[in-house]
């Protein structure tokens, strides 16, 4: 039984096979609707979210099959002072697989040794979000048609930023990439990504803290949200929050086939005058997010592709 804790626990074939199922789902839609017919898929989800749990709940309902869960652990027996151990092996007599967010890093892991249904990590602190990689691996292949000889920038906060780390782990299994990395300095990626990823696999990179200069250069611009919920004091939220604000006027300085995503939420970090911009990829991301959990869920489902 497979399980997705961390993006590297997928082959770059692995990942190329179920971006194709994704597209081969996104081209046709119909064919899919079916295949889980009767399949539960528990969503677990102890710390807050909008796209991710829906765009699960959406996946599995466009496959025919029915979600259970929670949406936050206060309606959940951790309330009560259950153990992860213990709620994943009552969910295992549920449901067929399941997706977990946690504010603890390393949670879904635990979960993982006592469970007998796949378990999704759908974002563990700020550790690791793999569901999200695979939708922006998804967009970004849509959009420039390839992973591999790519500039891409990661701007806002990167230190606290799950989604980063997850996108730098993955990419850097790809030929020809070459990061930028755009934050104030108490922002930055953590040293153990920079030793173990970056340094450990000579991935070109750059860290900079200005977005303007490095804007010309790039293929993708990633943009994040400063993540409040991680910082320990909120005075150096206040100080750091409005860091990056990616507007009309920085857009003309990117080329015509720099495309923007933002795994959102949206805080300030890019504004609303953006969204016309035909560069702006951000809610296009969030459509291929549910193609890629339906591949995920028939991957890790085993579940048959119909011809
Ligand atoms: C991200 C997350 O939860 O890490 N959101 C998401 O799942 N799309 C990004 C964020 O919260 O900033």
């Amino acid at each position: 039984m497979k399980h997705l804790l961390n993006p590297m626990d997928f082959s770059v074939d692995e990942i190329d096979r179920l971006l194709d199922l994704a597209s081969d789902i996104e081209a046709n839609p119909q064919k899919y609707a079916h295949v889980c017919d009767g399949k539960k898929l528990a969503t677990l989800f102890y710390e807050p979210s909008t796209r991710t749990r829906l765009s699960f709940e959406a996946a599995m309902l466009n496959l025919g099959g029915s979600v259970l869960g929670f949406a936050d652990a206060d309606s959940s027996s951790a309330a009560k002072g259950e153990s992860v151990s213990d709620t994943i092996r009552v969910v295992s007599c549920f449901a067929d697989i399941c997706a977990m967010r946690h504010p603890k890093e390393g949670a879904p892991l635990v979960a993982s040794t006592k469970s007998s249904i796949p378990v999704i990590n759908a974002g563990d602190g700020g550790h690791q979000h793999p569901t999200q990689t695979l939708t922006d691996l998804m967009t970004i292949r849509a959009l420039k048609g390839r992973l591999d000889h790519l500039t891409v920038g990661l701007c806002g906060d990167l230190k606290f930023g799950r989604t980063v780390h997850s996108l730098i782990h993955a990419l850097s299994r790809y030929t020809g990439i070459r990061f930028v990395l755009i934050s104030p300095p108490e922002l930055r990626v953590p040293s153990y990504i920079k030793d173990d990823v970056l340094a450990a696999r000579l991935i070109a990179y750059r860290e900079v803290e200005n977005l303007d200069d490095a804007i010309p250069e790039l293929d993708i611009l990633y943009m994040t949200r400063v993540q409040r919920e991680r910082f320990f004091n909120e005075e150096d939220y206040i100080r750091m929050k409005d860091c990056y604000i990616l507007d009309k006027q920085k857009m003309k300085l990117a080329r015509e086939d720099m495309y923007v995503l933002h795994p959102l939420p949206r805080v300030n970090e890019i504004s609303v005058e953006v969204d016309q911009d035909p560069r702006a990829a951000y809610f296009r991301q969030v459509q291929y997010g549910v193609y890629v959990r339906m591949a995920l869920i028939m991957t890790l489902l085993e579940v048959e592709q119909p011809c």
